[in-house]
């Protein structure tokens, strides 16, 4: 069976992306990672790359600071193509994409998040939880939009806050969570 082709793109330290990867590498997860893009010149996620042999490269995003420049954008676009990508996977890519992006892979770009959305979009997700007294939270992947972690969900999982929890301990609960999450839907891209 043919394999998915991914992109990864992220701008941290890439334990969703490594998950991925792993999964690929033991053969549960019928997919490639045809690139790894990150916008952060020391993000974690380009060693990472790095040590599964994956093609990777930093893109200096331009002058804005939550969106890449569209002259950037666009030569993302190329990159992607050019590499043969199907499915765009955001794994903690801190940046809105636009149209270039969302043109060129319409229903194709998937991102997960920290929160059981549409609750706490955004950044600091587990942040926003834990001030809100949230007793339960989780994470949810979704096909990207325009918007700001707004798009059709496509699966959820959750997670219980813990008495004493901060931020830290939450959040690392959650990413627990999001390295099953991520490869399994993944997967059903990958098999459909
Ligand atoms: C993950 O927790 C992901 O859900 C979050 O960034 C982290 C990246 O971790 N993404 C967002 O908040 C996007 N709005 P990683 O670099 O270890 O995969």
């Amino acid at each position: 069976m043919k394999k998915l082709a991914l992109g990864i793109l992220g701008s941290g330290k890439g334990s969703n992306c490594r998950a991925i990867l792993e999964q690929i590498r033991d053969g549960s997860l019928n997919a490639e990672a045809k690139i790894v893009v990150a916008d952060v010149f020391d993000a974690g996620i380009l060693d990472i790359a790095r040590e599964f042999g994956v093609p990777n490269t930093y893109m200096p995003p331009g002058k804005f600071r939550t969106r890449l420049e569209p002259s950037v954008e666009v030569e993302l676009v190329r990159m992607l193509q050019q590499a043969g990508v199907e499915l765009v996977v955001l794994a903690g890519f801190m940046r809105v994409l636009k149209e270039p992006m969302l043109a060129a892979f319409p229903g194709r770009i998937i991102n997960i998040h920290p929160s059981l959305l549409p609750k706490f979009p955004g950044i600091e997700s587990w942040k926003q939880a834990l001030e809100a007294g949230e007793k339960i939270t989780g994470c949810s992947v979704h096909y990207v939009d325009a918007g700001i972690d707004s798009g059709e969900i496509i699966a959820q999982r959750k997670v219980p806050v813990l008495p004493g929890d901060t931020p830290e301990s939450l959040h690392a609960r959650i990413q627990i969570t999001e390295r099953a999450l991520y490869p399994e839907v993944i997967a059903r891209f990958a098999e459909a």
